[in-house]
């Protein structure tokens, strides 16, 4: 018996870095996933290689996308048992008064407006008692530091978020997320324009970790997969640090 066997779960995000992982994790222990993501070629690669998976197309800071997953998934699986807003983006790093307009209201609508949508359109068809919503904010969203402000601002209202929204719902619909410090994933990519940290960099940000390395997609994966379990089932507006201890100092 798998703790996620017959549950419907929506992963956004899951072509790459800590989406993927959550997906293979949940669909591991029994779950049928729906792999979503604006990288269609990436969510169908993604979703081939698990036993119960459908791709899904789509931009998640867009509401007629989030209802069209939602009936996607409910056509497929019959209901939505959790539902993980994983999708979101950085911005090049250091670069607060230069960043355009344009750029900041898209960042906080593809890591805040989402996550509203997404409970929009996934809370109607989530069973009541059982089921949770999680998302994935940042550990610079509760202890930012100079480099990343407008992204480390959209992680501090994902977590404001999760917290009174988890109020709205209870006791019906668990709602928590998790804060996840730096990782090598594709956002290295977005924050540096380069797929690695220097050295130096890599050695700053270790230093800044007591357990002494980055986190892994499967760290964030565990996280997901105990908050989503009813081993989880009295915590609801939790913000879990998978932080290696970088938030103590
Ligand atoms: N990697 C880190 O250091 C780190 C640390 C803390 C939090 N996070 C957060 O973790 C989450 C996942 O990031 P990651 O590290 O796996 O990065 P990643 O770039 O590897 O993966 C992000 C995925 O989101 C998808 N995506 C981007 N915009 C989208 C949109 N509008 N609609 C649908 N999908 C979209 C991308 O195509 C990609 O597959 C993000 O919310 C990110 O902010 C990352």
């Amino acid at each position: 018996m798998n703790r996620f066997d017959g549950k419907s779960v929506i992963v956004t995000g899951a072509a790459s870095g800590f989406g993927t992982a959550i997906a293979e994790k949940f669909a591991a222990e029994g779950a049928h996933v729906v792999v979503a993501d604006i990288d269609a070629k990436g969510a169908a690669a993604v979703a081939e290689r698990l036993p119960s998976a459908m791709p899904f197309t789509i931009d998640v800071a867009d509401e007629e996308q989030n209802l069209a997953m939602a009936a996607a998934a409910v056509a497929a699986y019959g209901k939505i048992d959790v539902m993980c807003a994983n999708a979101g983006v950085p911005h090049r790093g250091s670069y607060m008064l230069k960043m355009k307009v344009a750029d900041f209201d898209r960042m906080f609508a593809i890591n805040v407006r989402s996550i509203f949508l997404a409970a929009q359109a996934c809370v109607p068809h989530m069973p009541e008692g059982t089921s949770s919503l999680i998302s994935t904010a940042s550990i610079g969203g509760k202890r930012p530091r100079p480099g990343l402000t407008p992204y480390n601002a959209s992680k501090a209202a994902a977590i404001n978020l999760t917290r009174g929204f988890a109020a709205e719902m209870a006791p019906r619909i668990r709602v928590n997320c998790v804060c996840p410090v730096s990782a090598a994933t594709n956002f290295d990519f977005q924050t540096m324009g380069k797929q690695a940290l220097s050295p130096e960099l890599e050695q700053k940000v270790l230093d800044s970790i007591p357990m002494g390395r980055r986190a892994t997609p499967q760290d964030v994966a565990n996280a997901y997969a105990y908050l989503a379990s009813d081993e989880a089932s009295f915590l609801t507006g939790v913000c879990l640090d998978v932080d290696g201890g970088r938030s103590i100092q």
